[in-house]
């Protein structure tokens, strides 16, 4: 019987098991996950959200604090729109992130950072210049360009010495969307070495409107690999979001796609970045614990846990410290929405904002629990402890479960 490890994705004359783990923000996909994917032959992802404060946890470097004293004055302010990130400090966050993960890895996997369009930073094009350039000069393998339509990422990256070695790819999650992205950096002469089509079962951010549930994943993985068989276009599709068991990839790669990103699965291993408490929350989910809301100040829906801290907090806006949302004018929609709360309850406490979440300083603090439609499985793919909780993982386990399972079985942890 056929198993994904019959399949090999290719780049050049270069072989990969053809499983990628994807980003997942902030730090939840660590570097120790990545060099794990890559250990076993496949690649594996470091996010590039809010490095500057993973390197200060990772390195005791202390650039988040030094940006709150810069910015202190501001704290009672409403408009942040003033803060501004450091470039310097950005490239240097960058490259230690980097260049230590490069430095560990052994293997002939590869790593490639997911750099999401949508962390606008108070200075759209310069930050995503600094933090795309700084992350191939600190010896990424590749790039995974997500969270945005990013017509002009190429352009910011083509006067890069690596811009043409290094693996370049995109989320996508419609054939139109690729489209577009082709048809803009057609100049450049440079085709993505990879596209990457994310369907609407996916963690994070969703690259559809509320009407998710009405797309298929399947569905646009046909779409887009016809698009680019018509157009003659030699490009791996890798396809994501929902697939579960090796069963799930293997009917993915006989359809055309050349590998399959996987997250959810992962939240659960010893590897990510989660704390243990919050594992335990993802294996205990059930299917109705799990929702798709407008709460990310992103403009994209995103789904997480209905108990995840992050709803309904009215918390003070982080931007002296974090700020990774404001858009190119300093504005964010949660600052909006709190300000309006605060102007509602003017002597209140505390107030609760629930249209809208201080995403930085939630997913900093691993409160906003963004998951995977499939979430609710993972209690299927391990062992509950006397204790009544469940065991982790690790992730050779669960890349070798996907790598060599039949029969839509999944192995359970020894
Ligand atoms: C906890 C979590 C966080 C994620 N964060 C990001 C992110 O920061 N950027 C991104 O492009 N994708 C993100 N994703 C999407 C994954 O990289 C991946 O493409 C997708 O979740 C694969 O589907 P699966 O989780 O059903 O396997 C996240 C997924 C999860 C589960």
């Amino acid at each position: 019987m056929k198993c994904v490890d019959d399949f090999r994705l290719k780049f050049g004359k270069k072989e990969f098991v053809p499983i990628l783990v994807g980003g997942m923000g902030v730090d939840i996909s660590t570097a120790e996950l990545a060099l794990e994917a890559a250990r076993l032959g496949g690649i594996g992802h470091l996010s590039d959200a809010m490095v500057p404060d993973v390197s200060d946890r990772r390195f005791d470097t202390s650039f988040v604090k030094d940006k709150t004293r810069f910015y202190k004055y501001n704290i009672d302010n409403s408009d942040k729109s003033i803060i501004k990130f450091d470039l310097v400090v950005l490239a240097e966050a960058t490259r230690r992130h980097v260049e230590a993960t490069m430095q560990a890895k052994r293997s002939e996997g590869m790593i490639f950072v997911n750099c999401m369009e949508k962390l606008t930073m108070n200075a759209p094009r310069e930050t995503l210049r600094v933090r795309m350039a700084s992350a191939l000069d600190a010896g990424i393998d590749g790039i995974t360009l997500s969270a945005g339509l990013h017509l002009g990422s190429f352009g910011l990256l083509a006067d890069h010495p690596r811009f043409r070695d290094a693996k370049l790819g995109i989320i996508v999650s419609s054939v139109r969307a690729l489209q577009l992205f082709l048809r803009k950096n057609a100049k450049l002469n440079r085709l993505p070495d990879y596209v990457i089509v994310e369907g609407p079962l996916a963690g994070g951010h969703l690259g559809f409107g509320m009407d998710w549930a009405q797309y298929d994943l399947a569905t646009i993985v046909a779409e887009i690999v016809q698009h680019l068989k018509t157009e003659q276009l030699d490009i791996p599709v890798i396809a994501a979001g929902g697939i579960f068991t090796g069963s799930d990839a293997l009917s993915f790669l006989e359809n055309g796609s050349a590998a399959v990103q996987v997250a959810t699965r992962f939240t659960v291993s010893n590897e990510c970045g989660l704390p243990d408490k919050v594992k335990q929350e993802y294996f205990k989910a059930s299917e109705d614990d799990i929702v798709v809301n407008t709460i990310s100040p992103t403009g994209y829906p995103m789904r997480m846990l209905k108990n995840t801290p992050a709803i309904g907090s009215g918390i003070r806006p982080g931007c002296e410290s974090y700020g990774y949302l404001l858009d190119g004018n300093g504005k964010c929609d949660y600052i909006t929405a709190y300000n309006r709360e605060v102007a509602l309850h003017p002597d209140a406490k505390t107030i609760s904002v629930m249209d809208k979440t201080c995403l930085c300083t939630h997913m900093r603090n691993f409160n906003c629990w963004t998951c995977g439609h499939t979430t609710y499985r993972l209690k299927d793919t391990t062992h509950r402890l006397e204790d009544g909780s469940y065991q982790m993982l690790s992730a050779e386990h669960i890349f070798k479960d996907y790598q060599f399972s039949v029969d839509q079985k999944i192995a359970l942890p020894g």
